[in-house]
């Protein structure tokens, strides 16, 4: 083992974080810079199923929590491009696997947003499931991920909270306000489940990142965590998840679930969801309208650039 490698799982071994300066593994780098890019991509595509109800939302106070909301996730994508950079990845090409087809995002955003029920429910249960997953990376091993996750989730909270309480206040609506819920929760229920990637047993990926504390938990620990925080919070709400089989499990002290449609969750990742072709087609195209605003930044970066040159010229 070479002086470089030894630093490396010393600093893994000793629950310290990897930074830029520090060699890494090949797999480890290739690893990092994939997750760190499938969930910078989520946040940006994750912007368009809510987007979606900003013209629509129906009063000033929810236009402008959704628009915060939204932006909120633009900016999570950005600190997450910004964290690939350092592991020497550029951001116009994680854009182009993005928008080729490349590179994947969650699941969940292949998904309609049908009744503004769903901006409620994507709140509480999408950012929630976002918040279980996402939680522990605050301590992942590569520090400008774990640094990006601390402010992350804190906004994700927001989001969470937010959800919940349009929620609380459609239930307290109208009859037809609460079937609306209704009929959100069980769309959006099982795909929030599946946001926790493929069981343990076909998730071959999941020992080595646990090992380099790139994850610290596995799939189904989070799944497990995230329904048995979510039960409850239905009850409150007054919503039935729409699963026969959940119920509370005294001996393992978790609640027991039905089973996962796999092949659904397969099929989505595939790009068969419903909604995969709209999302990736709205991303190529704001890409493309873009690119004015890159050639003026780059021409403007260069004006500075020449401008400070030539101001150095004249102090020397
Ligand atoms: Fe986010
Ligand atoms: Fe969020």
């Amino acid at each position: 083992m070479s002086e470089l490698e030894r630093h490396f799982e010393a600093t893994i071994a000793a629950d310290h974080r990897i930074e830029p300066r520090d060699w890494v593994p090949e797999g480890y780098r290739k690893t990092m810079v994939r997750q760190i890019a499938q969930h910078a991509h989520s946040e940006i595509i994750g912007m368009q199923p809510e987007g979606n109800w900003i013209t629509r939302a129906p009063s000033l106070r929810r236009k402008a929590i959704l628009l915060a909301k939204v932006q909120d996730e633009a900016g999570h994508g950005l600190y997450l491009y910004s964290a690939a950079e350092t592991l020497g990845a550029d951001r116009g090409e994680l854009t182009e696997m993005l928008i080729s087809g490349r590179q994947k995002y969650s699941s969940i955003f292949n998904y309609p947003t049908l009744t503004f029920a769903d901006v409620g429910v994507i709140g509480w249960l999408v950012d929630g499931a976002a918040i279980c997953n996402q939680v522990p990376l605050c301590r992942s091993s590569y520090g400008p991920y774990a640094r990006a996750m601390i402010r992350i989730c804190k906004e994700e909270s927001f989001h969470q909270r937010q959800g919940y309480e349009l929620l609380l206040t459609l239930m307290r609506g109208t009859q037809a306000q609460r079937d609306m819920v209704q009929d959100a929760v069980n769309r959006w229920w099982w795909p929030s489940l599946m946001m926790f990637g493929p069981p343990d047993d076909a998730s071959p990926n999941t020992a080595q990142s646990m090992a380099w504390k790139i994850k610290r938990h596995t799939n189904d620990e989070l799944r497990q965590r995230f329904v048995d925080m979510s039960v409850p919070q239905a009850e409150k709400l007054g919503v039935t998840l729409p699963d026969p089989l959940l119920k509370w499990n005294a001996e393992r002290n978790h609640y027991d679930f039905g089973p996962i449609d796999w092949d659904e969750l397969k099929r989505v990742i595939s790009g068969d969801g419903p909604c995969n072709k709209e999302r990736i087609a709205n991303r190529r195209r704001a890409h493309e309208d873009g690119e004015w605003v890159r050639e003026a930044a780059l021409a403007h970066a260069a004006k500075r650039a020449d401008g400070n040159r030539a101001g150095k010229a004249t102090v020397a």
